[in-house]
């Protein structure tokens, strides 16, 4: 039996979503059961990057949550309203709601919350924090069992676009904003992005999952990019600190009625070299979780983008599908794991997979020996990436020669390496290691 999605929004999350539900093949089996059935639009006239048919588009966004063929709800149109009250509109109905609006989340979380208990449906939001890292559901349910002290990170994929082409090729502002926009990283309004709205919601999300609370969106004190001085950054590139928009909620204590203290911020912040989220480089994002007593764990990804926030949406949709399905089956202990679904596989032959080499040979040091070592892997097509001699100061005056090649089968390496072992120069392999 199919499963009816309504997509609100097709733009660049919404063609994402579609983009995967229209291509089923080599993804998950419950993937060729979802069927897109309605989508809303503002404008029909619009090009979309895909073709849909005509008949499923709309401009009316109730008709879509409404219609009897949609099963569960996809709200990707972002913004505050209309988005909350459709929202709210499909639990009323009983329907199921995906979502990567962390602006309606972060401030009417607890209402839409409290709605989907009372009609007993569920709402995922795995897109509306990190793109496709998957965080939300390891805090909800992997890292239950710790006390969180902080949880950090670097969450907005459009400043730290922007703050590495600034540092890395002393990119313009203005230039690499607009890329970002281009690229479909930013905010329908980029002013989320660049002053640090859009991290405020989302570390507003994060919180409230890991405290089990709700945490005040507009109270939290946040900085962004937007005033940051190229100087700064530079004095601190000098003083060996990165400076990136973190965003960060730390429990400073319990009251004694419960009230969890956190303090909780955005802002252009100064880190050391060699902190875990100083290497996270342009629309990349990670969150660093601090437990007791699980210590840190960093979760790390693409935290922007149609293809990235696509894979989010497309797995809560496959969550709600699967638990759909078991539910009338008795239930299983994983839904999307149900043995009914599980496909064959198999290993391959591991002459044909592929990979990159780091080979340390011990040579005579003798003239046209790299040569005769470069014409073995030539005669299996194996192409050498570098090959380095190092001094010949081993015992017996041999050379040590290291090869570095680029991605080859491996029975062509195989055979290159025998013939290699064979040359009369060649006294011992000495170590052969594959290489990402
Ligand atoms: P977008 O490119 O601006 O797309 C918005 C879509 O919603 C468009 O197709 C637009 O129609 C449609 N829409 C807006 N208002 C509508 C209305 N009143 N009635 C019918 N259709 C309406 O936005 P996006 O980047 O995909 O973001 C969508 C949501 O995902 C936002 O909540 C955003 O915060 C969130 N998000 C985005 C990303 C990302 O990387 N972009 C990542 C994570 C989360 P038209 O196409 O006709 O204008
Ligand atoms: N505008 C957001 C960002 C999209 O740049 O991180 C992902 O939530």
């Amino acid at each position: 039996m199919t499963i009816g999605i309504g997509l609100l929004g097709l733009g660049t999350v919404g063609a994402g979503v579609a983009g995967i539900l229209t291509t089923p093949q080599g993804r998950h089996p419950l993937v060729s059961e979802l069927e897109l059935r309605r989508v809303a639009v503002r404008d029909l006239s619009r090009p979309r990057p895909l073709d849909l048919p005509e008949a499923i588009l709309s401009t009316d966004p109730e008709a879509v949550v409404d219609d009897p063929a949609v099963d569960i709800v996809v709200e990707v149109m972002g913004g505050l309203e209309p988005a909350r009250s459709l929202i709210l509109r499909a639990i009323e109905a009983g329907k199921p709601v995906v979502t990567a609006n962390k602006a309606v989340i972060a401030r009417y979380g607890d209402e839409i919350a409290a709605a989907a208990a009372a009609k007993g449906v569920y709402v995922l939001i795995e897109a509306a924090v990190g793109g496709g890292i998957p965080i939300i559901e390891p805090l909800k349910q992997s890292l239950g069992g710790n006390r969180i002290q902080r949880v950090s990170g670097i969450i907005n994929g459009t400043t730290n676009y922007i703050l590495s082409r600034m540092a890395d090729e002393g990119a313009a502002y203005a230039d690499v904003l607009a890329d970002a926009q281009r690229l479909g990283y930013a905010e329908a309004d980029p002013a989320a992005d660049v002053e640090g709205g859009d991290a405020a919601d989302k570390i507003a999300i994060l919180a409230g999952l890991a405290y089990g609370g709700s945490v005040e969106r507009t109270a939290i004190p946040t900085e962004g990019i937007h005033r940051l001085d190229g100087r700064d950054v530079n004095y601190a590139d000098q003083l060996g600190y990165a400076v990136k928009l973190v965003a960060s909620a730390r429990c400073l204590g319990t009251d004694a009625d419960g009230t969890v203290q956190l303090d909780v911020s955005v802002g252009p912040t100064l880190l050391p070299r060699d902190h875990p989220l100083a290497g996270v480089h342009g629309v990349n994002n990670a969150i660093l979780v601090e437990g007791d007593p699980v210590g840190r764990v960093m979760f790390y990804g693409p935290g922007a983008g149609a293809g990235p926030t696509a894979s989010a949406v497309v797995a809560d949709i496959l969550n709600i599908a699967g638990i759909r399905e078991v539910a009338g089956a008795g239930g299983a202990l994983d839904p999307l794991l149900a043995a009914s679904r599980w496909r064959r596989c198999r290993l391959v032959d591991p002459g044909v997979s592929q990979h990159r080499n780091y080979l340390r040979l011990r040579t005579g040091d003798q003239p046209g020996v790299i040569g005769r070592i470069g014409s073995c892997f030539g005669d299996e097509g194996v192409s050498i990436r570098s090959i380095v001699q190092f001094d010949s100061s081993l015992d017996g005056g041999d050379a040590e020669i290291v090869v570095i090649t680029h991605e080859v089968a491996e029975a062509s390496f195989r055979r290159a390496l025998a013939a290699i072992e064979a040359l009369g120069d060649v006294t011992a392999v000495a170590a052969c290691l594959r290489t990402l």
